[in-house]
């Protein structure tokens, strides 16, 4: 891939080789397309103390609309056995700590996270890899996301600025957008249930495919459904 095309959602003359440029599949047609997000929760609460755990990434188009279940012929069953037999034992070791299920079973989890999202990457098709292996596209997904995630310490950056996770305190929208910001340079989406901090969405473009681009932080296109103030982050029970 050429190291000049433009990020997604920047120029969608770009559109020419979708296994280079993110294009997504979409239910509508969109002139300029932008993928994100990443999205962390503290929900499921699960897992250890000291981190955050992962949600998913989810493609989004240019126009808030998230496209999803792109591809049926791609949802696949067993992610345990295809990380496993790909060489990704490492990947399914981090994602049974960091990637966790509270409703349902972890590979139940991973399962939608594929069919739903991971197929409406455009850079992810199959006929994007060279001897394409069954299961490469939703390994490559897996490790991608994986590797996007350790670049994102919420806990740590939360912490610096002397947000933790309190049974009494509470914080405010602001206070957690500054400790973000001052760590990533744009802002983040913030989502509660009712006043429970419970969800992280980090967005970005990428330049270049899903698998070995860049991915450029943007300013979250929406804001979170968290209220101004009286935030509570919670802490993990103690028997997790
Ligand atoms: C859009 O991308 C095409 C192809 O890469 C390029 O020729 C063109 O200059 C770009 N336009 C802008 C405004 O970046
Ligand atoms: C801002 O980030 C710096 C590191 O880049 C860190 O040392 C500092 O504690 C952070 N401040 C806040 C308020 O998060």
């Amino acid at each position: 891939c050429s190291s000049s095309l433009p990020a997604s959602c920047q120029n969608s003359t770009a559109e020419t080789d979708l296994c280079c440029f993110e294009g997504l599949h979409g239910p509508t047609v969109q002139t300029m397309r932008c993928r994100g997000a990443l999205v962390l929760g503290t929900d499921p609460v699960t897992g250890p103390t000291n981190s955050w755990t992962i949600h998913g990434l989810w493609p989004n188009s240019c126009d808030g609309e998230y496209p999803e279940n792109c591809d049926s012929s791609r949802d696949y069953t067993d992610i345990t056995s295809l990380l496993e037999d790909q060489g990704a034992s490492d990947t399914l070791d981090y994602m049974n700590t960091y990637w966790l299920s509270d409703d349902e079973s972890n590979e139940k989890f991973w399962e939608h996270e594929w069919d739903t999202h991971g197929t409406c990457y455009t850079t992810l098709e199959s006929s994007c890899f060279s001897d394409y292996e069954t299961g490469e596209d939703a390994v490559t997904f897996f490790e991608t996301v994986v590797t996007l995630f350790k670049t994102l310490p919420t806990y740590d950056w939360l912490s610096s600025a002397g947000i933790t996770p309190s049974s009494s305190q509470t914080y405010t929208l602001d206070e957690l957008q500054a400790a973000v910001q001052n760590a990533t340079g744009v802002s983040a989406s913030f989502d509660c249930d009712d006043d429970e901090l419970y969800q992280i969405e980090y967005w970005f473009n990428v330049q270049g495919p899903v698998p070995s681009g860049d991915f450029v932080a943007i300013d979250a296109y929406e804001a979170g459904s968290c209220k101004s103030s009286g935030i509570k982050y919670l802490p993990k029970s103690s028997d997790d």
